[in-house]
């Protein structure tokens, strides 16, 4: 027997409706806020948007969730997360403050080398109950979809550990979670001796890791972190090519602290994202805005890391790029599971109206891990994934910034998150 539920009594129903694909331009400008609206969920999927009564008279034997005139909007979209890691980096955090940049405290060592010694030495167990709460913590913010990477693993054994850990999660918790594969985050300590060595490292993960992903399915994109520095252009391109021929889709981090042709690279290959941005070039730009990829920023990063200079959204939006905003929720650059705080850095640091931020983290975060025609939406058909906050004006959401009002959150018409109000 499929349950039939009503939510009613929202202050505003935020439906997000419209083309199930990434948004650009002026198509960021309206998230669809209905004041007198009730929405009916049948099993797993949204069945109709509407007046109350009509859903009344519609769905005789539903149940009716009273939403308690809060804000209803489509589950939240963290399209970008390294949400499997072992002991939080304090100590780095204290570095920055003294002046010490992340790419500095990487070269002696520290940053993602510091977390994949302290991975290697966690088994799945430990590591699913590190992540567990973690995860849950997300979800208490109103995400109902987490992109999830691996990649502080860089063997064989240990990124097939990481993701076996996601996929366990996407076992066990209602979350949606989807999985990517990052072995190409950093070059490991012990193959940073010299270019042969290095060599040896990307073969290793085109010939050895990305096949063994594949046949076990146990990612659905692969990402690369291609910086000066990290992974050069022409290796990101390698390792992507690879990964798109054994049937993943993917993504990349790029231009995040120098401009490198990241961008470019995304979009030349097809990406379904090129994330951060910060540094993108005037080319990159062009490349983005010809492409279908879309840029997710992480602008949480930026201001854990200190600095001032931001991903140039207002730029990227004008000229035709779709956004996406994401945590980067990772032990190193963006120790947040705060989504909605995200959204007020959108707002505050890059200039996106309230609207374009929720697009950016609903419909446009769903593009970006490829469920545009299935997720991010308040519309009849869509998955039930819905998220309620303790406001009467969605505006509020990002204007209490670090505040948590999400209240309750549903993931194909199930209960995923609840909070101790004890609404339901
Ligand atoms: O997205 N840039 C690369 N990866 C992460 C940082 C990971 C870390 O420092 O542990 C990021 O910022
Ligand atoms: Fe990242």
């Amino acid at each position: 027997m499929i349950e039939s539920l009503i939510f009613a009594n929202a202050s505003q129903v935020v439906t997000c409706a419209g083309p199930a694909r990434a948004r650009r331009g002026s198509e960021l400008g309206d998230a669809g806020v209905l004041a007198d609206a009730a929405v009916a969920v049948e099993g797993d999927r949204i069945a109709a948007v509407g007046r109350l009564g009509d859903l009344r008279a519609r769905f005789k034997s539903a149940r009716e969730i009273d939403c308690r005139r809060g804000v209803l909007a489509p589950g939240l979209v963290d399209s970008h997360t390294h949400g499997i890691f072992g002991r939080p980096r304090y100590d780095e955090q204290e570095l920055r403050a003294a002046g010490m940049d992340y790419m500095e405290i990487a070269r002696r060592g520290g940053g993602i080398h510091a977390s994949v010694r302290d991975l290697r030495q966690r088994d799945g167990d430990e590591l699913f109950a590190l992540a567990k709460p973690r995860l849950e913590r997300l979800a208490s913010f109103g995400t109902t979809t987490v992109e999830v990477k691996s990649g502080y693993g860089l063997t064989l054994d240990d990124e097939l550990k990481t993701l076996r850990v996601i996929a366990r999660l996407q076992r066990e918790l209602p979350l949606r979670i989807v999985p990517t594969f990052l072995g190409a985050h950093e070059i490991p300590l012990e193959y940073r001796e010299s270019a042969a060595r290095r060599r040896e490292y990307v073969d290793l993960v085109i010939n050895e890791m990305i096949p063994a992903v594949a046949s076990e399915r146990l990612a659905k994109f692969a990402d690369v972190f291609c910086e000066t520095g990290v992974y050069t252009v022409d290796e990101s391109r390698a390792i992507l090519s690879a990964a798109r021929n054994a049937g993943l889709l993917l993504k990349l981090h790029a231009d995040e602290l120098t401009s490198s042709g990241g961008a470019e690279l995304a979009a030349s290959l097809g990406a379904v994202s090129a994330d951060h941005l910060a540094a993108i070039s005037d080319v990159g730009i062009d490349a983005l805005a010809h492409g279908s990829t879309v840029a997710t920023l992480l602008p949480g990063t930026m201001l854990f890391l200190g600095k001032t200079k931001h991903a140039p959204a207002r730029r990227l939006i004008e000229a035709g790029v779709p956004v996406a905003l994401a945590t980067d929720f990772n032990p190193g650059t963006s120790p947040t599971p705060n989504l909605p705080l995200v959204l007020t850095l959108g707002v505050s640091q890059l200039h996106l109206s309230v609207a374009e931020a929720l697009l950016a983290a609903t419909v446009n975060g769903a593009a970006a891990v490829g469920l545009a025609d299935s997720v991010g939406q308040i519309t009849e058909g869509f998955s039930a994934d819905l998220a309620l906050f303790d406001v009467q004006d969605v505006r509020a959401v990002p204007y209490w910034y670090g505040d948590n009002r999400c209240v309750a959150t549903f993931v194909r018409g199930k209960p995923c998150h609840t909070s101790d109000l004890g609404i339901f």
